[in-house]
């Protein structure tokens, strides 16, 4: 996945472009570059490594004077990192430059004919191929709209390009398939980016672009036309988070940021669905007698998305009594899925523009399914695509690492339990109403686990533990589930090999690699199974392990009669008891990797969003 930029206007491009790819780092950051019409020419500068590199190139965009340019930072898919395979990409004359994020399919076929045609290339990219292509167009067609038009219908994949043509020094195109792209209204300027962040200082007022659209616009005017070439109205939205929120606000990373964002993020999240006590999802159609119909539920998702999937197996049969199965993107969509118009699927995902997840919500509709999203950013092509979206009010999430999102994720599946058990009555009045209660508090018993204190002793934990080789999370029913994304942060931001295993399962196997130094995290907060997870950390304690667990202060005097080392979080309901047992969980990874010296907002071979199979 990739970030691109676009600026066109009054103002020197080179800098909006740094500023604005500074923004879409998350999004990769293996070479970035900018192209900007300069003297009447398309002047492109480049670097492998991350964007400071080029900003050091090119004197923080001083030495490239000129007020129209793209700019593209590069989470490499085809071609290793490197200057030549860095965007933008120019065609062989050097009259057609290109940035794009997604894949083309089948840019090898192209390239094969372009080649025939006495082309030449000299990346490994297929991001050339089109530069090339549309060149190839023009240089029959002379216009640099019906070239671009030509050129991309001939592409199969995802893209979303940006393009300037040289015999063309006040206009840029843009095109939108399967990859995220907006275009952004200015006064006398106008701009393109993959995200939000990249352009929210100077503009609020955006267009999602669809798939197949195509903007040729100036610096005064936008015509766009839809996947036929047809010219089309499309709404421009206001953006209304403001931009600290794409800012760290002071903390020394975005992870620890949006950890201590989760209260407002739950809050944001559930408050403008409860009223009156009783849960209210305008947001969604699912009549009662479509619920009614439900046989089963398919969860659908990837990564830390796929792990609420997991809690919300449990949450979803105790309140709906209905068979829920968590599944993952890239196994659903070869498995053929047993489903039908009984069957809901909910689709998970942070960023909406997951190319696993986007692929099974599509295989879910082709079978005939109910899709409903749950999505943080909106306009995203999941969002778009489901029958039913819900999103996320958690703000942008930076860090490549997910939390915020995580939570109230989690928080969004707890809403559906609630609207699905009251529509089929699988829940007394009662029960609700203690859910409901817990949920309206949720987010100070969130903000109870990252007080000064709690954070300290987390901090005291990581000092212990930060150099350990392996790590065991372990726990049982949705403990065992919270496991998942506990191991999860500590692979992806620490880089230490970490198991989650259902604490009953270690005797059938993995105990055997328990050894002396192992850390094993045990996560005990149920109260029923409490006893018998005690006996699995006295199992693996015997073998030399060091345990430190997480239980509710109600189990705080019991617990240390197994484990010296405790993390203590409030008491909730027992379906809502994961929105704090994460809390330490993610606390715990981020001090961690701090400790390793990792680079924790974009950790290594990872991206945001990833967009490719
Ligand atoms: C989360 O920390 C990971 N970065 C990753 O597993 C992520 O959850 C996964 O790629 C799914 O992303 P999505 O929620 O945007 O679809």
């Amino acid at each position: 996945m990739c970030g691109i930029v676009g600026y066109l206007g009054n103002r020197q491009a080179a800098p909006i472009l740094l500023d604005g790819l500074a923004k879409l780092e998350y999004r990769g950051y293996d070479s970035a570059g900018i192209c900007v019409f300069s003297d009447g020419k398309l002047k492109v500068a480049k670097a492998k490594g991350r964007l400071a590199n080029l900003s050091g190139l090119i004197d923080g965009g001083r030495a490239i004077s000129g007020t129209v340019g793209i700019g593209h930072t590069r989470w490499a898919t085809h071609g290793a990192p490197s200057d030549v395979n860095s965007h933008p990409h120019m065609a062989e004359s050097g009259k057609i430059a290109v940035v794009h994020n997604g894949i083309i399919e089948n840019y090898l076929k192209l390239k094969e004919e372009l080649v025939r045609k006495g082309k030449t290339f000299c990346s490994e990219t297929d991001t050339e191929v089109v530069a090339n292509l549309i060149e190839y167009y023009y240089d029959r067609e002379k216009d640099f709209a019906e070239a671009v038009r030509d050129a991309v219908g001939q592409l199969e994949g995802s893209y979303a390009l940006g393009i300037l043509c040289q015999d063309y020094p006040d206009t840029m195109i843009a095109v939108k398939k399967e990859s995220p792209l907006i275009f952004g209204f200015g006064e006398g300027e106008n701009f393109i980016a993959s995200d939000v962040p990249a352009i929210l200082r100077y503009t609020r007022r955006v267009v999602y672009l669809d798939d197949g659209d195509m903007v040729v616009f100036t610096k005064d005017e936008a015509k766009f036309y839809d996947a036929f070439f047809d010219p089309v109205e499309k709404k421009i939205e206001t953006v209304d988070w403001d931009i600290s929120a794409a800012e760290k606000g002071g903390y020394p990373h975005f992870m620890i940021k949006e950890i201590h964002e989760e209260p407002k993020a739950i809050r944001g999240t559930l408050s403008p669905r409860i009223r009156d006590g009783r849960v209210v999802l305008d947001d969604i159609e699912l009549s009662k007698e479509y619920l009614e119909k439900i046989r089963r539920i398919y969860i659908v998702a990837c990564g830390s998305s796929y792990y609420v999937g997991c809690l919300g197996k449990y949450i979803l049969e105790k309140t709906c009594r209905i068979p829920v199965e968590p599944i993952l993107a890239s196994e659903f969509r070869y498995s053929e899925p047993v489903l039908g118009e009984d069957t809901l699927c909910i689709i998970i995902s942070q960023s909406g523009e997951t190319a696993d997840t986007k692929a099974a919500l599509e295989e879910a509709k082709k079978r005939g399914a109910r899709t409903l999203a749950i999505v943080n950013v909106v306009g995203s092509a999941i969002a778009k695509a489901a029958d039913d979206v819900i999103y996320t009010w958690a703000g942008p999430e930076i860090a490549v690492a997910t939390t915020k999102a995580f939570t109230t994720q989690l928080c969004v599946i707890y809403l559906i339990a609630l609207y699905i058990a009251d529509n089929l009555n699988t829940i007394s009045p009662k029960e609700y109403a203690a859910i409901v209660d817990e949920l309206m508090v949720l987010d100070q018993k969130v903000a109870l686990c990252l007080t000064a204190e709690k954070i300290e002793k987390i901090r005291y934990y990581a000092e212990q533990y930060f150099s350990v080789r392996d790590a065991f999370f372990i726990g049982r029913n949705v403990d065992s589930a919270i496991c998942l994304e506990g191991s999860l942060k500590l692979k992806e931001i620490a880089y230490i090999h970490s198991e989650a295993y259902a604490a009953g399962e270690l005797k059938h196997g993995p105990i055997s690699l328990i050894e002396e130094g192992t850390l094993v995290v045990a996560v005990a907060t149920v109260d029923q199974l409490f006893d018998k997870t005690m006996s699995n950390v006295k199992e693996v304690r015997a073998r030399g392990a060091d345990v430190f667990g997480v239980t509710t202060e109600k189990h705080a005097e019991e617990i240390k009669k197994t484990v010296p080392s405790v993390i203590l979080v409030p008491e909730t309901h027992p379906l809502l008891q994961p929105s704090l047992t994460i809390i330490p969980l993610q606390t715990f990874a981020y001090y961690v990797a701090l400790l390793r010296g990792c680079d924790i907002d974009k950790p290594k071979n990872l991206a945001k969003s990833v967009t490719v199979e």
